[in-house]
């Protein structure tokens, strides 16, 4: 299949054998991304972490990913998670308007993603602001997830022409030198917070850290940088929207997680980090979500570096090869087709029993190692996503607190909400659907108030983005 770029093949993979034998399994040959003409060589100058081809730029973006946001280091945001979310339980409640609560949570997360890029906070989230971010991220979607979109794409000589360039990468050019702006003015602010002492060791200190060493120039610094927030944020709460309607359409799960969390928690105080091992069904819940309606049902396109050869079928060095994880989770189908036509199977093509409804259980009922340990919507092999940490910890707080203060319901009068809502085109958050929180009890009013002024307190030691774009 030609789809990516012209004489380039690409590859879709269906089974959870090839996607784990291709790109975890030999990842070193499946681990490069397809040339990127549009946005990544004319629009980011080769400097965008997510787009970089194998090679010794993309192991040592990875370095400073894994040190800023590894296993270990993500936990470094947790004391900023936490009063962020308190505040977000206090704004949802304060302004019960189903309009506004995802601005609510969009500020909240905003802030942290923002903070494992340059350890400072974001306290309100302008018009402007966000105009920015949506562009950063419409381009990507557009442009950079899968590359070839473009006329320059197929014919690279296009963008070194002059005054043709224009034509056909004028766009490009805009949207790169826009994003150069806008994160080299945080870096600039970051780097002075350093010097202060006033900033936690985010992935900006530690590019600045190893700017000498690995001859980063300024817009390397910039980008690199930038990218935990240009990639953290609408991920996250798309996948936070999604656990939303997932609850809506299934009351049941609700209950059942409602009724984990008054045990383990009670009603007498929020739920916190510490309660992360203790309340499985929430942890499966984000599983579930994340299985449920993967925010990139594709993931983001690999390439291969070297020809290979898997189950008698050539792979040329340079395809583009994709993991669909919405059909690898999902095609029990193919199974029953197989035993209707009485052709012998004993292949698992889903280790989900009910891949279509939401069933946090089965990740708690299995010894699967697939399902008990599944991640595949965060990707594969050396292009993991590198923020699944910080991801899992703030859906996790967000979840269980939203959760632990509200009871999750269809809006009175509202349209009926089907599982069609959860998809809004081919990448991204569901599409807008209307719901009520309404506050579990007085007890419940009271305690939030009471952690938000202390939340206040306790956000006042982070420094704040200056921003004015
Ligand atoms: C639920 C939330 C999230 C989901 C579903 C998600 C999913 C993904 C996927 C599928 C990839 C591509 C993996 C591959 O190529 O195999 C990726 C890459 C990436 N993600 Fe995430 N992500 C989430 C949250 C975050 C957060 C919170 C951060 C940072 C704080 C982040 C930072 C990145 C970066 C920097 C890359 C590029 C890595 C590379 O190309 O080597 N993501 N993510």
């Amino acid at each position: 299949m030609d789809l990516v770029r012209i004489g380039e093949p690409a590859i879709v993979l269906s089974t959870p054998e090839a996607a784990i034998e291709l790109l975890e399994k030999r990842g070193n040959i499946y681990s490069s991304r397809p040339r990127s003409v549009f946005a990544g060589e004319v629009a980011y100058r080769s400097a965008k972490g997510a787009l970089l081809p194998m090679g010794t730029q993309l192991r040592r973006f990875r370095t400073l990913m894994t040190a800023s946001l590894g296993t270990v280091p993500s936990k470094n945001f947790r004391p900023l998670e936490d009063p962020e979310t308190r505040l977000m339980l206090r704004d949802l409640l304060q302004e019960p308007n189903p309009a506004k609560y995802r601005g609510h949570m969009q500020r909240s997360v905003h802030s942290v993603a923002f903070c494992t890029a340059y350890g400072q906070r974001i306290d309100r989230l302008g018009a402007e602001h966000l105009e920015f971010y949506n562009s950063v991220e419409r381009f990507f979607v557009r442009f950079s997830s899968l590359p070839g979109v473009r006329l320059v794409d197929h014919l690279p000589i296009l963008s070194k022409i002059p005054l043709v360039s224009r034509w056909f990468c004028g766009e490009a050019e805009e949207q790169g030198d826009k994003e150069e702006r806008f994160f080299r003015s945080c870096m600039d602010q970051a780097k002075s917070a350093y010097v202060n002492g006033n900033a936690i060791r985010a992935s900006s200190w530690f590019a600045m850290e190893r700017q000498e060493r690995f001859g980063y120039t300024e817009l390397e610094l910039a980008l690199l940088s930038g990218a935990p927030y240009a990639a953290g944020v609408t991920t996250t709460l798309g996948s936070c929207e999604t656990f939303l309607l997932a609850i809506l359409l299934h009351p049941h799960v609700l209950e059942r997680a409602q009724k984990e969390i008054d045990t383990v928690v009670g009603p007498e105080r929020l739920p916190d980090f510490r309660d992360f091992d203790t309340l499985p069904y929430i942890r499966a819940m984000i599983k579930e979500t994340l299985r449920w309606h993967p925010f990139t049902p594709l993931g983001i396109a690999h390439a291969t570096t070297e020809d290979d050869v898997y189950e008698g079928m050539f792979i040329p060095a340079g395809s583009t090869v994709m993991a669909n994880i919405y059909a690898i989770t999902r095609n029990t189908e193919v199974k029953i087709f197989l035993a209707a036509l009485s052709i012998p199977t004993n292949r698992s093509f889903s280790s989900f029993p009910t891949p279509k409804n939401t069933s946090p259980s089965v990740f708690l009922n299995t010894t699967d190692p697939l399902v008990k340990n599944y991640n595949m919507t965060f990707g594969f092999g050396r292009r993991i996503c590198p923020g699944q940490h910080v991801a899992t910890d703030q859906l996790f707080i967000m979840m269980s607190r939203i959760l632990w203060a509200f009871d999750v319901k269809p809006m009175k009068g509202g349209p009926k909400l089907t599982e069609i809502h959860a998809r809004h085109g081919f990448f991204g958050p569901p599409v807008p659907f209307p719901y009520e929180l309404v506050p579990r009890s007085d007890r419940v009013r009271s305690l939030i108030m009471e952690q938000a002024a202390l939340a206040e307190e306790d956000v006042r030691a982070w420094k704040t983005l200056d921003y004015d774009l």
